[in-house]
């Protein structure tokens, strides 16, 4: 098949490239920034917010995975527009299969980037196309970004009472690579990490594998999002699970999935693997919505 990716360059889109390629499909990358053709990669130069390239983009596609986002910094502001754009597009193209990729939760929820993640869901879902959508929960390498930066406090603020559940964003792809290959499945589909952790047991694992020494600041989030997370909303027991586990995937037994082949086929000047450290949001780890400055518990 010849499958179109929109947000080729990000966290996702860097693993779901190579896995596609692996599986014999003819991959179209999009991208805001111009980029050479590489290997069987093409690429080309779109934006979904205003439309422009992407009906070019579309020429031709047996399907799209739709993985662009605006991300929680812009909290969603590309995402419902972004989506309706392409589905007009896809439509007018006669594209079989579009699949969304969503997150775990956004229907139980829906608040700041959840809230416009489940209305591009139901975009996608009206859209008279075929469709899949995968949730998926939070990705490691999203995770580790995020405690990296947060780390360059003298006291890293940790709320142990919140829920995780790490994915690997190398396995998030193969599922989204073998989904493509089955045609629409008309569902949301739930995939998570292997395990389920607290807010305490992530930071942890994490300093110690980053050989790194913090004082925690125990801390309560408030707001609903952090409530529901709380409360395991934003977890799933969905099977298949990925496999890798934070504490395999932070200290590997032996090297399990390699993101340099992803980086070589990717990365770009507007890729978000490649932008500096600068997000406002970093302060919070477990997603950002309704920021509100944390409490001591
Ligand atoms: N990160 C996580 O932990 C996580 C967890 C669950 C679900 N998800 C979902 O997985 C998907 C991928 O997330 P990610 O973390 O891989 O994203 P990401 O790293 O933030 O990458 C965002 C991508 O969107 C593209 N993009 C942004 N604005 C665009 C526009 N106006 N037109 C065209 N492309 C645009 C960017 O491409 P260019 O800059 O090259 O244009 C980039 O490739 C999203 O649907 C997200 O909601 C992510």
């Amino acid at each position: 098949m010849r499958i179109l990716v929109t947000g080729a360059t990000g966290m996702l889109g860097g693993a779901l490239v190579p896995a596609l390629l692996k599986a014999g499909h003819e991959v179209r990358a999009l991208s805001r920034a111009k980029r050479d053709d590489r290997g069987n990669v093409e690429w080309k130069w779109g934006d979904l917010v205003s439309g422009n390239g992407v009906r070019e983009a579309l020429d031709g596609v047996d399907a799209v995975a739709h993985l662009a986002t605006g991300g929680r910094r812009r909290r969603g502001a590309m995402d419902v527009p972004g989506t309706r754009t392409l589905l007009l597009l896809a439509r007018a193209a006669g594209v079989p299969h579009v699949l969304f990729t969503s997150v775990v939760g956004a229907d139980r929820a829906a608040y700041g980037y959840l809230r416009h993640k489940l209305e591009a869901e139901r975009l996608v879902e009206e859209s008279g196309l075929g469709w899949t959508i995968l949730r998926a929960t939070p990705f490691h390498q999203w995770l580790h970004r995020r405690l990296r930066a947060l780390a360059a406090l003298p006291v890293l603020p940790v709320d142990r009472s919140l829920l995780f559940q790490p994915v690997h964003a190398g396995e998030v792809a193969t599922r989204v690579a073998a989904l493509l290959s089955a045609g629409p499945a008309h569902r949301e589909i739930d995939y998570g990490g292997p395990q389920i952790l607290g807010g305490d047991e992530l930071v942890q694992t994490w300093l110690h594998a980053s050989h790194l020494h913090r004082t925690l600041l125990p801390v309560r989030y408030p707001g609903r999002l952090r409530a529901a997370q709380r409360a395991g909303e934003l977890t799933t027991d969905a099977a298949p699970k990925g496999e890798i586990t934070w504490h395999d995937y932070l200290m590997p037994p032996a090297p399990i999935l390699s993101d340099d082949f992803a980086s070589e086929h990717t990365a770009s000047p507007t890729s978000p693997a490649t932008q500096p450290e600068q997000d406002p949001d970093l302060r919070v780890y477990g997603g950002d919505e309704g920021y509100e400055r944390p409490t001591r518990s």
